[in-house]
């Protein structure tokens, strides 16, 4: 499953709208059913208005229907890993998981969700 996780991040690097950066970044989640399903960044002109390929998966995964989710892995070119806010996002809908990192050759690295945002700001606060 991790190899088809990591193998949908890298192919969905081909789906970037990156006219502006020209960094092709491609992510997948799976969900808890074991489904995979992959999101690439997506960019404004109004350069701000740019979503991560990380939250463009997660957001699609819960349009879809799913709540809860096993991994999530990300491609880049050169192994960049999430940034600020997907490690957010990621801990808001996914907590405790898997984060695959990628480059343009396969899996580099895996961290866990709280290893990429420790001490995390969350719903348990606002109870
Ligand atoms: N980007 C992602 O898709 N995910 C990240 O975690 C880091 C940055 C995108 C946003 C922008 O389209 C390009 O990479 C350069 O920042």
């Amino acid at each position: 499953m991790k190899q088809k996780l990591v193998q949908t991040a890298m192919a969905m690097r081909n789906h970037a709208h990156a006219p502006y950066s020209n960094y092709r970044v491609g992510a997948a989640v799976e969900t808890e059913s074991g489904e995979i399903i992959g999101g690439c960044n997506v960019e404004s002109s109004s350069y701000g208005l740019t979503c991560c390929a990380e939250r463009i998966a997660l957001f699609r995964a819960i349009a879809e229907g799913h709540t809860s989710f096993n991994a999530l892995a990300v491609a880049t070119e050169n192994g960049g890993s999430p940034c600020g806010a997907c490690r957010q996002v990621i801990w808001d809908l996914c907590k405790e998981i898997l984060v695959h990192i990628c480059d343009k050759n396969g899996l580099l690295k895996t961290l866990s969700s709280s290893e990429l945002l420790p001490d995390a700001f969350d719903d348990s606060h606002l109870k």
